[in-house]
């Protein structure tokens, strides 16, 4: 069923012919800045004083004004989606905005958002996330609903987009004891999710889907440096259980990837059918960027363990760059943040920024 959408609502009352791009200080806000710029958009950045202080103020030429907030949660206060609508700006959303502003909040935002809003509550819901990819047709990693389902390694993961904090791998015999050891630390058995551990190579895949250009594109692909997790794997076999040192996935780096040739049928029929899958839950078109999480196995299996319907910051490793995926559809560079404002441009020219919004 379609829901109303409270950002279309909100642009009707807009006037200028392009409008500007409100932009969250943190995440990926430089290169959705700078590509603003490239591409000749007026940008505000909405930031908290203490981020403003400490990073976003070494480059005021990349926005034309601040709205600076004491804390993430008065985003959502009348008094800001007011000024933002003023200014006539169109909120660009990643993944820290959710973690900071709440799903519910952003859900209910009378300001207009690039692409679909409506995969707030369902990105809010491993259930529901998991259910979204398996529609797609996209192969997950097995979901373990109970402790005795186990039969090799397992990761545990909690609620909310994390960055990889908390999460916890063990093995059949000792998921018991972790799931009662997550209980203790406030959460409920069924908010957290219980998935085969996936061994191979991880790749991260960066997509755009443009209803302007009416395709979905594959502008880049990255892998992730988590921590402790990737410096375990540098201790002489053994240590870590001497030390009693249990892997964690704090998302420290991302680097930028290449995956071989013969691997981009499936990531690119993956994307399409993503965006698919999403237009017919919702009702509303997959907009703007989102990403594929998953694991390549030694059969050339690409198995997705999450998605994200919006930006990720693996894609600041291509800022101000040519990707080697986006140099097949963009003669000049193009990275996600440009490509975002090329989006914005374009639908504005053409007038029809509705399909972008939600
Ligand atoms: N099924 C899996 N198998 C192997 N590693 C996984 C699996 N799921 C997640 N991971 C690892 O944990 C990290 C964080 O998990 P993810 O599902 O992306 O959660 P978040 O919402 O915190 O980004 C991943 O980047 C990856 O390293
Ligand atoms: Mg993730």
């Amino acid at each position: 069923m379609k829901q109303r959408s409270p950002g279309l609502e909100a642009l009707r009352e807009y006037t200028r012919p392009v409008p500007r791009l409100a932009v969250p200080g943190s995440h990926s806000a430089l290169q959705i800045l700078l590509g603003a710029r490239e591409e000749g958009l007026e940008a505000i950045l909405v930031a908290t004083r203490a981020q403003f202080e400490a990073i976003y103020s070494r480059f005021p030429w990349l926005y034309t004004r601040v709205v600076l907030l004491d804390s993430w949660k008065e985003l959502a206060t009348r008094r800001v989606v007011s000024e933002l609508r003023g200014l006539e700006t169109i909120l660009v959303p990643h993944g820290s905005l959710v973690e900071y502003v709440g799903p519910d909040n952003l859900l209910d935002l009378e300001l207009p958002m690039l692409g679909n809003r409506f995969l707030l509550p369902i990105e809010a819901s491993w259930e529901e996330k998991m259910r979204l990819i398996e529609e797609a047709g996209i192969p997950t990693p097995r979901r373990i609903r109970s402790p005795g389902e186990a039969t090799g390694p397992v990761i545990v993961k909690l609620p909310g987009a994390k960055g990889g904090r908390g999460y916890r791998i063990a093995l059949p015999g000792e998921l018991e004891h972790v799931l009662s050891e997550i209980e203790k630390l406030g959460y409920k058995r069924d908010e957290v999710i219980i998935q085969e551990f996936l061994v191979g190579v991880r790749l991260y895949a960066h997509y755009f889907a443009s209803p302007v250009m009416g395709r979905v594109e594959l502008l880049g692909m990255d892998q992730r440096l988590e921590s402790n997790i990737d410096g375990l794997a540098r201790l002489p076999p053994g240590i870590a259980s001497r030390l009693g040192l249990e892997p964690s996935f704090t998302v420290v780096a991302n680097t930028p990837m290449v995956a071989r040739e013969s691997l981009l049928a499936k990531i690119l029929r993956y994307g399409d059918a993503f965006a698919e899958a999403v237009e017919r839950r919702t009702g509303y078109p997959m907009t703007g960027p989102f990403s594929l999480e998953g694991v390549v196995t030694d059969d050339l299996e690409y198995r997705v363990f999450e998605f994200s319907g919006r930006i990720v910051a693996g894609t600041n490793v291509y800022t101000g760059q040519q990707t080697p995926y986006a140099a097949l559809y963009w003669e000049e560079p193009m990275y996600m943040g440009r490509r975002i404002a090329r989006e914005l441009r374009l639908a504005a020219e053409r007038r029809q920024l509705e399909k972008i919004i939600t």
